[in-house]
């Protein structure tokens, strides 16, 4: 790998002396491999919430670092999550998302399997020697939930998702985020490295100017965390899940704890979510590399779930599905500026300010793993 030891050091200087990351640590293409090896391959990453697949054979496919996988609910009732490709010959077996009923069938021969993974049908291939449908069923990731946020990791090694949550299930305790239903979502492509979109909501130095004419400029505090994330905290008395000064359409969560009621928690779980926290809901923004300088980034937003049967439900949530399309779009727009200026022949590592403090907490985390 590419990157100069000397802009290295720079970096992970105290942050009144630390300079940001060099260009190739978000350009060089040998960056992406080795975090595809150590970093997208190693580690828990979220998928969706459980209650997007309530029904036995619905599915969902997606394109990962480490290649198409499925996530499909059996007749069991369990979630599962699959490489998405045929045993036979490879072709992908699922598209999207739906419902496959009981069984998945290949487009290409028409092998199929059970909902839960295991081959059912493979016609013609009784003259196979050695041939044995238990050893030909999809192969699995593995995959944890934690109060409805599923999430895959490529290996059986390393630590539980519990534990790489740290106390974050503590910190969002009063949130009671297992009760959070999605209700909405968007999908970007962005012309960007994915580091660059979780960095960015992390710090709000660029709020008042990027974001003026939607939430403005905000203060921010970095809370303590343990495990695998960070988080910084925009102090707020009102939830700025929408914009303006009125109260928000939906009432605080009730039984908020004390730092909870202070604003809204803008997370990094590694490697490659936000989700922010706010006093009356949720929302993420979880980005999907795709190579060094582009990214699927999905915004999703849940509720609590008891909002969901009031009668004015839809219209009290529209303006937070406003204010999160509108300032993700704003921040994409940056973000694009941003991965080209890291393109220039002369980019030189610019100075860290106070407000960075997190962007080098994200770019060290990723550094830490890769070795360097
Ligand atoms: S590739 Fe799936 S049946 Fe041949
Ligand atoms: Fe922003």
């Amino acid at each position: 790998m590419s990157l100069d030891r000397a802009d290295l050091t720079a970096a992970t200087q105290p942050l009144n002396r630390a300079r940001s990351m060099p260009a190739g640590f978000y350009t060089d293409p040998a960056i992406f491999k080795a975090e595809r090896e150590r970093v997208f391959l190693k580690h828990w990453f979220f998928l969706t919430r459980a209650e997007a697949l309530p029904e036995p054979g619905d599915y969902r496919a997606f394109d990962s670092p480490g290649g198409p996988i499925v996530l499909i609910r059996g007749n069991d009732g369990r979630l599962r999550c699959f490489a998405n490709y045929c045993r036979h010959r490879g072709s992908i077996l699922l598209e999207g998302k739906g419902n496959v009923g009981g069984k998945i069938t290949c487009p290409y021969h028409a092998w199929s399997y059970l909902n839960d993974g295991r081959l059912y049908g493979c016609p013609d291939m009784k003259d196979a020697e050695g041939f044995d449908k238990v050893e030909n069923g999809l192969v699995a990731l593995d995959l944890d939930e934690w109060e409805g946020f599923v999430f895959a990791r490529f290996t059986k090694d390393g630590p539980s998702l519990r534990e790489h949550l740290g106390d974050f299930p503590e910190r969002m305790a009063s949130h009671k985020l297992g009760q959070m239903r999605c209700t909405w979502s968007m999908t970007l492509d962005v012309a960007c490295n994915w580091k660059l979109i979780l960095e960015n909501a992390v710090e709000t130095y660029h709020t008042g100017i990027v974001h003026r004419d939607t939430v403005g400029a905000q203060q921010s505090r970095s809370p303590a965390t343990r495990g695998d994330w960070i988080a910084i905290q925009v102090i707020s008395g009102r939830s700025i899940a929408t914009l303006g000064s009125d109260q928000p359409p939906f009432p605080p969560i009730e039984g908020l704890d004390e730092e909870a009621k202070l604003g809204t928690y803008f997370t990094v779980v590694f490697p490659t979510v936000q989700f922010a926290v706010a006093q009356d809901c949720l929302w993420w923004l979880n980005t999907r590399p795709v190579s060094e300088n582009r990214t699927v980034l999905e915004v999703g937003g849940c509720f609590p779930e008891d909002r969901l049967s009031l009668p004015d439900f839809k219209a009290r949530a529209l303006p937070y599905y406003d204010r999160w399309e509108r300032v993700a779009k704003e921040d994409v727009g940056i973000l694009e500026k941003q991965q080209r200026a890291l393109g220039s022949a002369l980019y030189r590592p610019g100075p860290l300010s106070w407000r960075d403090d997190m962007v080098q907490a994200m770019g060290v985390w990723v550094l830490d793993r890769l070795g360097l």
